[in-house]
C-alpha cells in the first residue's frame, strides 16, 4: 500500500534504541527514496526509539503486551493498529519478541527483520557474543522475511558481511554491524517498495541487481 505521493506505508516494530529506524526514518526523508515511515510500535513504554519517532514527527504507540491475555492476541493487536493505519510494510527493528503465526500469516510476504549474524548462523539473542564464541573470521548482517519457522528464519534479502578483528569485543564487533545494518536496511525497504523482491521457495531474487 502507498502514501499519498506513491510511497510505500512502512510500520516499524521496536523494543529499544531504534538505531535502525533513524536509518529507516533518515531514508525516508529523501525525495527520491520510495517508502515512508508512518507508525512505530514499541512493546516498552520508554523505548528510546519512540523518541527518536516523536522527533522525527511520526506516530509513535505503546502496546503493552501486559494488556492481553497471551502472546497471540497481542500480535494480533499489532495487526489491528498497523492495517488500521494501511501499512504496506513492517519492519521489525530490534523488537525482542518473536511474532506468532497469528502476526506472520496477517503479514506474509510483508514483514522483514534486520539480525545482527550471518543468517543461518547465530540466531537469536546476542549474535555477535555467538559469533566471537565461535571465533569466526567474518560476521556481519541480514535482512530477512519474517516467516513462521524458528527465530531469524524466513527467505534472506540482503547480507553484508564484516571482518573480525583479533582484539573484538562484543562492543567493538556489534558497532562494526550496527553500521552495516544501517546502509542494509534502508536499501532492502527501496528494493521492496520498488516491487523488486520476488520469492522463490526459499530464495529472493532481486530483480534488477547490478
Ligand atoms: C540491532 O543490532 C538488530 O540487528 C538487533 O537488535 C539491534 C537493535 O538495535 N536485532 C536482533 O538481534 C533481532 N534478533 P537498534 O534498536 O539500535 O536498531
Amino acid at each position: 500500500m502507498t502514501a499519498a505521493g506513491g510511497r510505500l506505508r512502512v510500520g516499524v516494530l521496536v523494543s529499544g534504541r531504534g538505531s535502525n529506524l533513524q536509518a529507516l526514518l533518515e531514508a525516508s526523508t529523501r525525495a527520491d527514496y520510495p517508502a515512508q515511515v508512518v507508525v512505530v510500535i514499541s512493546d516498552r513504554e520508554r523505548a528510546a526509539a519512540l523518541d527518536r519517532a516523536r522527533a522525527a514527527g511520526v506516530e509513535a504507540l505503546f502496546v503493552n503486551p501486559k494488556d492481553f491475555v497471551d502472546r497471540e492476541a497481542f500480535d494480533l493487536a499489532l495487526v489491528r493498529e498497523l492495517t488500521a493505519r494501511r501499512v504496506g510494510l513492517v519492519c521489525s527493528a530490534g523488537f525482542m519478541r518473536i511474532l506468532s503465526p497469528a502476526f506472520t500469516r496477517a503479514f506474509a510476504g510483508r514483514a522483514i527483520n534486520i539480525h545482527p549474524s550471518l543468517l543461518p548462523a547465530f540466531p537469536g539473542l546476542h549474535a555477535q557474543r555467538q559469533a566471537l564464541d565461535h571465533g569466526v573470521k567474518v560476521a556481519g548482517a541480514t535482512v530477512h522475511f519474517l516467516d513462521d519457522g524458528a527465530v531469524d528464519s524466513g527467505p534472506i534479502i540482503l547480507q553484508a558481511s564484516v571482518p573480525v578483528q583479533p582484539d573484538d569485543t562484543e562492543d567493538t564487533l556489534s558497532a562494526r554491524i550496527l553500521a552495516e545494518e544501517h546502509r542494509l536496511y534502508p536499501e532492502a525497504v527501496r528494493l521492496f517498495a520498488e516491487g523488486r523482491l520476488a520469492v522463490v521457495g526459499r530464495r529472493v531474487v532481486v530483480r534488477g541487481q547490478r
